[in-house]
């Protein structure tokens, strides 16, 4: 074989290897693949880099024409490595935007509002209803004293009125209050001497009960009007305009006599039944009418502790409970739906 032949023929070697790494690389789908090729082609035992390890073993006068093309060989391979990545780099990226792109068309994901409890939603509408009669929102403490949650309303150690209560005790002589109307002395002692005291005292409340119609934990609202000259015409027209503006103006009313050791004389009052209009139904239980709060004028011995004289000034006080009035109000017969936090009970009072 002549010089020429063997040359030509070397070079053709280098074409084809030149070719191979070529179309390996045109074929690979992705950076790994890619990398696979050039590991392949210019790594230390790759197809291209032994072109040029072959150099030392051939005749000295091929080496230059071997050595220029061998080395073309892979200025090429590697030009061409460089331009698949790019390639494969943008398309990636390409591929990387598309997913993410935002699809303006579709349907929006509805963010849910949340909205008042009902029990929340009656309160407040309480409040709303005496503040437009000048009322102004006291509050007082859950966890209170024996003294202020019995003994300052009238109701000594050994009274049978404490029974009725089924009070959660701390200690001997704190407790979680039973009802609301601490607040009353609480706030004439914060307000005596001055005049009026006209409040209304949301909040919770706690005994030991716990069926279909008690929780042990519930809200009352308190009211208190303490004022020279008050009579129990003040409480019953104050209360009338409350269960008018509460339950609808054709709403009747009636006051029973009853007793509450922090009032004298008590009453209870009833309104028809908004349910079927005084007509008999479940609510009301056939009669017509349904309890709605417990009041009267307020007992000496009361004024007395919150530090006003009996003989100067009078008052009324009323207590109410928000369960009670959003279960007349809307026709609900278990309370506990109230505390289960079920939405589809919930949402119904928007
Ligand atoms: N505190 C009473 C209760 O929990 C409710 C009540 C009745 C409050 C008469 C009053 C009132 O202020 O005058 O049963």
């Amino acid at each position: 074989m002549d010089v020429g032949a063997d040359l030509a023929e070397r070079l053709a070697a280098v074409d084809e290897v030149e070719r191979r790494a070529l179309a390996a690389i045109a074929g690979a789908r992705d950076m790994q693949e890619l990398e696979r090729v050039r590991v392949e082609q210019l790594g230390k035992k790759g197809a291209v880099s032994q072109l040029l390890r072959q150099m030392g073993s051939l005749p000295p006068d091929l080496r230059p024409a071997f050595g220029r093309r061998a080395n073309e060989a892979r200025r090429v391979v590697e030009e061409a490595l460089e331009r698949r990545r790019r390639e494969l780099a943008a398309a990636e990226k390409q591929r990387r935007l598309e997913a993410e792109t935002v699809d303006v068309t579709l349907p929006g994901r509805p963010v849910r509002l949340g909205r008042r409890h009902p029990l929340r939603r009656v309160e407040l509408e309480i409040i709303e209803i005496f503040r437009g009669m000048g009322f102004t929102v006291a509050e007082g403490p859950e966890v209170e004293y024996d003294y202020y949650n019995f003994e300052a309303l009238n109701i000594p150690p050994d009274h049978p009125a404490r029974d009725m209560h089924d009070t959660f005790y701390l200690t001997d002589r704190i407790l979680l209050r039973t009802h609301t109307s601490p607040v009353q002395v609480r706030y004439m002692r914060s307000k005596a001497p001055e005049l009026p005291v006209r409040i209304i005292a949301p909040g919770r409340v706690y005994r030991r009960d716990d069926d279909a119609t008690h929780s042990p934990m519930f809200h009352q609202v308190e009211g208190l009007l303490v004022d020279r000259g008050i009579s129990f015409a003040h409480l019953k027209g104050t209360l009338a305009e409350f269960a008018r503006r509460m339950f609808g103006e054709r709403t009747r009313y009636r006051f029973r006599p009853s007793y509450f050791p922090f009032t004298e004389p008590s009453a209870e009052m009833d309104v028809s039944c908004p349910i079927c209009d005084g007509d008999g139904c479940r609510t009301c239980g056939g009669t017509g009418w349904i309890e709605i709060l417990g009041s009267g004028m307020v007992h000496p011995a009361v004024l007395r502790e919150g530090g006003y004289d009996p003989e100067e000034v009078t008052g009324f006080a009323f207590g109410m409970g928000p369960e009670r009035i959003a279960m007349i109000k809307y026709g609900i017969d278990d309370l506990r739906l109230f505390f289960q936090n079920d939405l589809r009970f919930l949402r119904q009072f928007a």
